[in-house]
């Protein structure tokens, strides 16, 4: 079966709580997290996964957007995060980032930008849970997929089947009917669903829509 992760970040959060509860038979939540350098916006912090492990039992992945992983890391793991994923592009010694998150009893993921290219994953893949492909470029919510992303996912999908690991590929950017068949045909297993594919139904239809998005995998990829 699929993961779905929705992306809480964009939740009516004037009512989050009811958002939450309606988002209760999904795999994991996604956080994004941005610090307003290494993507040009901000968005949630670790207190709000404190807040949301007090109403739910959804595991908590975390999608660090940030110039400095490192220093922030612990307060995630603190806060309750089960999965934390900080970007290729800004980790100076991955292996060591990666065990550190490992060392605080947490799965580890990176997230790889759409141009950045695939050459250290070989070499971290031990260290890893989880591999977020970036399908736009990151830091806003609602924007249009960009090309040869489902190409991008099976290379990383090969990569994986050389090792005997089992790893998440996650795609993160305007997941939807329309886009996630042919990730998932190339390897995808966890749809991050944001404003494009999940909280853009009123929220009586969330679970029907994380249930079809779950099943993507049996009913449209048979051929
Ligand atoms: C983009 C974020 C995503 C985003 C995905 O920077 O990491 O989590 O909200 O949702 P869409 O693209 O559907 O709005
Ligand atoms: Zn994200």
């Amino acid at each position: 079966m699929i993961k779905v992760a929705p992306s809480i970040m964009c939740a009516d959060f004037l009512e989050l709580k009811a958002e939450l509860l309606a988002l209760g038979s999904a795999d994991q939540f996604h956080i994004d997290v941005m610090d307003g350098h290494f993507v040009p916006n901000f968005s949630l912090n670790s207190s709000i996964i404190t807040k949301i492990k007090q109403i739910s039992s959804v595991p908590i992945d975390v999608h660090l957007m940030m110039d400095n992983p490192d220093e922030h890391i612990k307060a995630f793991a603190d806060a309750g995060a089960d999965i934390i994923i900080p970007h290729i592009e800004v980790m100076k010694h991955p292996n060591r980032t990666l065990s550190y998150i490992k060392s605080l009893g947490k799965k580890a993921g990176v997230s790889i930008n759409p141009a950045t290219d695939l050459s250290s994953i070989p070499y971290i893949i031990d260290n890893l849970d989880t591999i977020c492909v970036m399908t736009v470029d990151p830091g806003f919510a609602g924007q249009k997929m960009l090309p040869n992303m489902a190409q991008k996912v099976a290379q990383i999908n090969e990569i994986i089947k050389k090792t005997n690991k089992t790893v998440d590929i996650m795609v993160d950017g305007q997941i939807m009917e329309e886009t996630a068949p042919l990730l998932v045909k190339s390897g995808a297993n966890v749809l991050v669903m944001g404003s494009s594919g999940l909280f853009n139904h009123p929220r009586n239809e969330y679970a029907e829509v994380i249930s079809k998005f779950q099943h993507i995998d049996e009913k449209n990829l048979k051929n």
